[in-house]
């Protein structure tokens, strides 16, 4: 079959014709369990009830072109995977590299996709480049200034495009709950923090900031649970200009088998107190792990969709969920792949579509969960 234009597919999806899907937009109209029909997109599902849905993609995925093809189907919003991080945009102190964002701001542009960024500080020197570390600040203002220059220079050149950042991301350590300490806060503590929010708020005023961070459902994450809501507690009582706390939604440790009764129920105290503080609660980089489940796809692709029908079940119930993203739109272009492999080396399946860029029935449990949620009023656009 001819490949339909994009403004083709999007004539055949607002149109409602659930059987067509994606049929001669990319190479697949069915799952590869089933007869699936596709129905509308995603993004089209999740607006109708007052969401942005869209998928995290790296400047190396515009020149695959059936990636390209899915993101513009299904999402209406897309994530730079890496390129607004700092090693990539100042890998040395006398380099600035915004070419590989530009290519996705271009993309983004040209085709009528918002954009989120991520981030603005990752506060976690794992992730920080190795110069940033090394730095030795003599003030909390130098340090202030050294921020607010790198801060401000990647929202200007991005602003108004970007209508959400992830002003911070990680900043509390995950397993004792306390605030990380890095080159940056040495001299400012936790000032640091709310300096970033203050510099973002400054730069980008009509945009959405946000702390992010991987805090989950699982019994692993209490301590982080804890240290995040007290984290927030403390930025809420100094007047920092947050808007709203991304949920970044990976399952690092425990299975998509064990999102038991006891854990939702840890879970949504956890999100209880998070709105309760006035905020508002974004998904910003689900996918599911499955290392130790058994390899059979069946098996797991059920496991898969079961648990992401009932972790949107429980999430959209929650008026103050504005924004869906996923982590990626294709199995093996997944970071769980390479950063948490299984270890019988069988492909991981932590996407809504496989290899073969087929849907999956994570896809179907998805559109069903946008479908049975309840309108909320949308975040500015
Ligand atoms: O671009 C280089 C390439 O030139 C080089 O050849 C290659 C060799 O290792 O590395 C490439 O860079 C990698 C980069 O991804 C792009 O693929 C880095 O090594 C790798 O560390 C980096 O990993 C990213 C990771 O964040 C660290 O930044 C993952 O793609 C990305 O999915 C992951 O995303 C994070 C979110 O930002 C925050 N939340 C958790 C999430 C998953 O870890």
């Amino acid at each position: 079959m001819n490949q339909l234009s994009r403004r083709e597919c999007l004539a055949l999806a607002g149109g409602g014709s659930a059987a067509l899907g994606l049929a001669g937009c990319v190479n697949a109209a069915t799952t590869p369990d089933g007869d699936m029909p596709l129905g509308p997109p995603l993004r089209t599902l999740a607006s109708e009830k007052g969401l942005r849905f869209g998928s995290a993609m790296s400047s190396g995925q515009l020149d695959d072109a059936k990636y390209r093809e899915i993101m513009l189907f299904e999402c209406g919003t897309m994530v730079a995977e890496n390129e607004h991080k700092w090693y990539t945009i100042f890998p040395d102190p006398d380099t600035v590299n915004f070419a590989p964002a530009d290519r996705l701001a271009t993309f983004a542009g040209e085709n009528g996709l918002t954009m989120r960024g991520h981030t603005l500080l990752w506060h976690r020197e794992m992730w920080s480049p190795e110069w940033v570390n090394a730095l030795e600040f003599s003030s909390a203002s130098e340090t202030a200034d050294f921020v607010e220059q790198k801060i401000s220079l990647i929202v200007d050149r991005y602003a108004p495009a970007i209508y959400a950042w992830d002003v911070v991301n990680e900043a509390i350590d995950d397993e004792t709950g306390e605030f990380r300490q890095t080159s940056l806060s040495a001299k400012m503590g936790e000032q640091l923090i709310d300096h970033a929010f203050h510099v973002a708020k400054a730069h980008a005023p009509d945009a959405t900031l946000t702390y992010n961070d991987f805090m989950s459902w699982e019994s692993t994450s209490a301590a982080h649970r804890t240290g995040v809501l007290r984290f927030l507690e403390r930025l809420k009582a100094r007047g920092v200009p947050i808007d709203g706390l991304g949920l970044q939604s990976h399952s690092n440790y425990e299975m998509p088998n064990e999102f038991t009764r006891a854990r939702q129920r840890d879970w949504v105290a956890f999100c209880d107190e998070v709105v309760g503080m006035g905020l508002d609660i974004y998904i910003t980089e689900f996918d599911v792990n499955d290392t130790r489940l058994k390899p059979d796809i069946a098996y797991r692709d059920a496991l898969i969709a079961s648990y992401t029908r009932d972790y949107f079940d429980l999430m959209l119930a929650y008026p103050q969920l504005k924004e869906v993203l996923v982590w990626g739109m294709v199995d093996d272009q997944n970071w769980l792949q390479t950063f948490l492999p299984r270890t019988d080396d069988v492909e991981k399946r932590p996407t809504v579509y496989d290899s073969d860029y087929k849907a999956k029935s994570m896809r179907r449990a998805l559109a069903d969960a946008f479908n049975a949620a309840a309108y909320r009023q949308p975040m500015a656009p």
